[in-house]
């Protein structure tokens, strides 16, 4: 079983929460590779610095300086802070960007609409594959190399979808700060295909659930299990919401969902 294991910035940020998620992805059976995000942190710091935070269709629009401030927080403080909490269990990780050795390949979104914001292109399997050979949890943050080598901020739910595909993972675990998706207050436990196009276009998921909801649906049309919830769906899967993988393999699955 390969899985592919992303922490929204909520879960991060809260140490308490950090240790009982690492543990719990260390249990899981097989090998996985963590993907981090940091919305939350990245808007702090942001406001902090008194630099602009604005977003369009739940993807944050990144300038110059903003990027900078991603990068030192995703690819800094909160990728280190996971690698630690895993370090402190005695687990061995190793932290590296969508930068290091190329791992994530992007281009700029939208024509550059949203600044410096990427879409991926391209995902190296070989540097994660060799981490997990040698027995490396490798924690990514989503920060990834553009084509004139400068970074571009790649939301984490898409990094991680591009990464499950990559390497082949059986299961995506989408782990944020809500217990599924909602609809009315009650989480749904399963989403079928259209199910979950519906829930975006009718505005019930909206903002980084509808972001999260679009690449659930290219992972699971790829054939790849997804769950989405709080850190509850690592140890039961289906403690949240489940998409169901169906078969028409990842090229496909993109080109219906571009
Ligand atoms: N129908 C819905 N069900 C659940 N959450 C929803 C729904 N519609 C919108 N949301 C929002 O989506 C948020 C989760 O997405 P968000 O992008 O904020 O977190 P994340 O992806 O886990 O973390 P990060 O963006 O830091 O990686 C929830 O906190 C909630 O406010
Ligand atoms: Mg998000």
């Amino acid at each position: 079983m390969l899985s592919v294991v992303k922490v929204g910035g909520a879960a991060v940020s809260d140490a308490a929460g950090l240790q009982r998620l690492v543990q719990d992805v260390a249990a899981l059976s097989g090998n996985a590779v963590v993907v981090h995000g940091g919305g939350k942190e990245i808007s702090a710091w942001q406001e902090r610095l008194e630099l602009p935070v604005e977003w369009r269709d739940g993807l944050r629009v990144t300038g110059p300086d903003a990027l900078r401030v991603t990068a030192m927080v995703l690819s800094g403080w909160m990728n280190k802070r996971v690698v630690q909490a895993f370090e402190d269990r005695g687990v061995t990780a190793v932290g590296i960007s969508g930068e290091d050795g190329s791992l994530i390949q992007a281009v700029p979104a939208q024509g550059g609409a949203l600044g410096a914001v990427g879409e991926v292109v391209r995902v190296r399997p070989d540097l994660l594959e060799a981490l997990l050979g040698a027995g490396f949890h490798p924690v990514v943050s989503p920060v990834s190399r553009g084509p004139d080598g400068h970074p571009l901020n790649v939301n984490a739910d898409e990094a991680a979808l591009h990464v499950a595909a990559a390497i082949g993972a059986d299961r995506m675990y989408l782990v944020s700060d809500v217990p599924g998706v909602l609809d009315e207050g009650e989480v749904l436990r399963e989403l079928t295909l259209d199910g979950a196009r519906a829930l975006v276009e009718e505005g019930v998921a909206q903002g980084g659930m509808a972001v999260k909801l679009r690449q659930a649906l290219v992972a699971a049309r790829a054939g790849v299990e997804v769950a989405i919830g709080d850190g509850r769906i690592l140890r039961d899967f289906r403690a949240g919401t489940v998409l169901h993988g169906s078969n028409e393999g990842v090229a496909g699955a993109m080109e219906v969902a571009s």
